[in-house]
């Protein structure tokens, strides 16, 4: 099989870490079968100032019309408003309707100071109050500003479906790349606030109830969690989680939450998945403090070429690359600097590139 894959790097330290994606792709071992070609393609801040849009025409249809999969990287956001710009990963989201943001947090035995974590936050990524429907008006006491909360069955439904078969093949991954979990059954915690949005969160609660009893997620222990005890416990026990599924807003505080249980950015990955398509993103940014240095830790984006693998329905291949990376982690001779190493950007992935 010929998986056809978008590069796109964007700005500054996504131009470092993008090609490390590439290598590990180019050097899986043979025995998978398994081929790429690459396309390089233009989005961020330099596209923008070059060309006037952050995200050109080209970028959409060539991922549309050619691609299996992509790699993005990071795109710098000006500080002040810049006329024109927005950002172009939140547009590629709605144009390819990527509608689930999938985020694991992991540790590794040897590299934690706490218990070893692994979960994934699956965050749904089309409604709830990012509809951005927000009027103010002039009430006797001042103004009043307001927004609508919206939840529709079909989004929470696809949602909980992504996030049931997120944990099946979790199961199937624990079982081809033995690792820190010893989990013996898979898991969904449903996360929201119908106890006091009884309509908009009781929705996306009975929904994913629902979603979550079909016959295929028969071997899925399916439990919920109001969202506030949530941070509680996810602070307090994060390694009882495994798959958490909320609606937007929650998933993306809790989804940023969780990546700081572990410990830095450059080791965080994430997907964002529709229908047939996945685009693997680090969830760092352009980093601009160590741009052009070439110690930018590579490991966050070599876990989304591996989660990318994954929604491509390539198990075993994304297996062997979480193997290598925690094989990385665990002996630590090869660390980048802001996991307390000296390794370059080239060592880590050479390191890496080894153990595959
Ligand atoms: P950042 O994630 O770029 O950097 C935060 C800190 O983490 C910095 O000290 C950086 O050196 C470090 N860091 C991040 N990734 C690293 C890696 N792979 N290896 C080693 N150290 C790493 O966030 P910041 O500084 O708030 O934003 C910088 C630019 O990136 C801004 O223009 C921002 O808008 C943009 N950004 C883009 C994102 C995206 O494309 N999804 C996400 C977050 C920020
Ligand atoms: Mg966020």
């Amino acid at each position: 099989r010929t998986l056809r894959i978008g590069l796109i790097p964007g700005d500054g330290i996504g131009r470092e870490v993008i090609p490390a994606g590439r290598r590990v792709l180019e050097s899986l071992p043979s025995s998978l079968n398994l081929n790429f070609s690459f396309v390089d393609l233009d989005a961020g801040f330099e596209t923008f100032k070059k060309t006037g849009t952050a995200l050109p025409d080209k970028t959409v249809d060539t991922l549309k019309k050619e691609c299996d999969g992509a790699l993005f990287g990071a795109v710098s956001s000006p500080s002040t408003s810049v006329a024109g710009y927005s950002s172009p990963i939140v547009a590629l989201r709605k144009k390819l309707d990527l509608f689930a943001n999938v985020r694991p947090v992991k540790t590794t035995v040897g590299s934690s100071n706490g218990k070893p974590i692994d979960l994934v936050i699956v965050r749904e990524n089309t409604e709830d109050l990012y509809v951005k429907e927000e009027r103010t008006v002039e009430g006797p006491n001042g103004k009043v500003a307001e927004a609508i909360k919206r939840i529709s069955e079909r989004a929470s439904s696809r949602i909980s479906t992504i996030a049931g078969e997120i944990a099946l093949r979790r199961q199937n991954i624990r079982a081809a790349a033995p690792g820190v979990s010893t989990r013996s059954q898979p898991m969904v915690t449903i996360t929201h606030k119908s106890n006091v949005l009884s309509q908009t969160d009781g929705l996306f609660r009975e929904t994913a109830r629902k979603a979550l009893a079909a016959e295929k997620f028969s071997s899925v222990l399916v439990e919920e969690q109001i969202v506030d005890s949530m941070v509680y416990k996810l602070f307090r026990q994060p390694e009882y989680y495994d798959v958490i599924v909320a609606p937007n807003l929650y998933g993306d505080i809790l989804s940023d939450g969780a990546a700081a249980l572990v410990g830095s950015l450059g080791l965080v990955p994430s997907a964002n998945v529709g229908d047939g398509f996945a685009i693997g993103e680090p969830c760092h940014g352009s980093a601009p403090d160590i741009e052009g240095k070439g110690v930018a830790n590579p490991i966050a984006t070599l876990r989304s070429v591996a989660l990318m693998l994954e929604f491509l329905g390539e198990e075993n291949a994304a297996a062997k690359i979480y193997t290598a990376v925690d094989a990385n982690l665990d002996e630590g001779k090869f660390l980048s600097p802001d996991m307390g190493g000296k390794a370059t950007t080239q060592q880590v992935l050479d390191d890496v590139l080894k153990r595959l």
